[in-house]
């Protein structure tokens, strides 16, 4: 079994390989945007490279960003300490594109590295794809579904709605049409029963997105227009705990090896038992 510290350096390996420079994790409070107060993303640190202020020194970058969603667009606080699989504070796995690769090869590799290197079961993976808004004047992500297609049988790629499927950082800045992998790790009876296509995005705590791959092509204005970006840009995250659990076998995050030594300490400082 690989331990977290494996996966993690796998995935750096993976896209160092790929030509992407590596970069350590931002800090997770956020000094020069007042759009945001703590770090929700792995793109954040590029944002002014997204928006075209700053100059692009690596077009292909990948890292391991940590990321607290406790308040604003992004806030997962209603659900941590409840289901097995939100945390305030989590890693998210990233490899960015500015301007060079694009849907194409985002797509590739990312089903790459989950079928090939970490051989996840292919046949328990599922993919969304963006459904359009005509309301904003946006397409069906067609372009995305056909590469999918290469992978996947048409029905386990999956429509998906702008809440779902149109990835925007805050309330304004970068945004896009968005590509998620869900992955399936019930046991085999109760996939047999339910089928997982029926649960992808029901909140079922053992049919969870794990990766989202998000094509970059706005700037969400503050008069809610939204503006071409100067190049494209495809900015991924996959949830690291969340992998963890998929890879280890476990079906709580907290079950995985990046919780249970902290878990086991607190067990010994205050001589209580974990107990779910
Ligand atoms: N920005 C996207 C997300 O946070 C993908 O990295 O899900």
């Amino acid at each position: 079994m690989m331990t977290s510290k494996e996966i993690r350096e796998s995935f750096k390996d993976f896209f160092a390989n790929r030509g992407h420079q590596i970069v350590p994790s931002a800090p997770m409070v956020i000094k020069d945007d007042p759009t945001l107060m703590f770090t929700n993303a792995g793109m954040n640190q590029f944002k002014n490279i997204i928006l075209g202020n700053d100059a692009i020194k690596y077009p292909r970058i990948a890292d391991s960003q940590k990321c607290l969603r406790v308040s604003g667009k992004h806030n997962d606080l209603e659900e941590v300490g409840r289901d097995t699989y939100h945390h305030t504070m989590f890693e998210m796995l990233g490899n960015w594109s500015f301007g060079d690769y694009f849907k194409k090869e985002a797509i590739e590799y990312a089903w790459e590295f989950l079928a090939e290197v970490l051989k996840l079961d292919k046949n328990r993976l599922y993919v969304t794809v963006f459904e359009g808004s005509p309301a904003e004047n946006l397409e069906r992500d067609d372009e995305a579904a056909g590469y999918w297609a290469k992978y996947l049988p048409e029905n386990r790629i999956i429509n998906g709605n702008k809440h779902d499927n149109f990835w925007e950082m805050g309330d304004t800045g970068p945004c896009g049409p968005c590509s998620e992998i869900h992955i399936d790790i019930r046991p085999e009876s109760e996939r047999q029963r339910v089928d997982g296509l029926s649960l992808v995005n029901q909140s079922h705590p053992q049919v969870i997105e794990i990766w989202n791959l998000v094509f970059m092509q706005y700037n969400r204005k503050a008069d809610g227009s939204l503006e071409p970006l100067p190049n494209r840009v495809i900015d991924t995250g996959m949830g690291f705990e969340r992998l963890c659990m998929a890879m280890q076998g476990k079906t709580s995050n907290y079950d995985t090896d990046v919780f249970t030594p902290i878990i086991k300490e607190i067990e010994k400082i205050t001589g209580e038992k974990y107990a779910v």
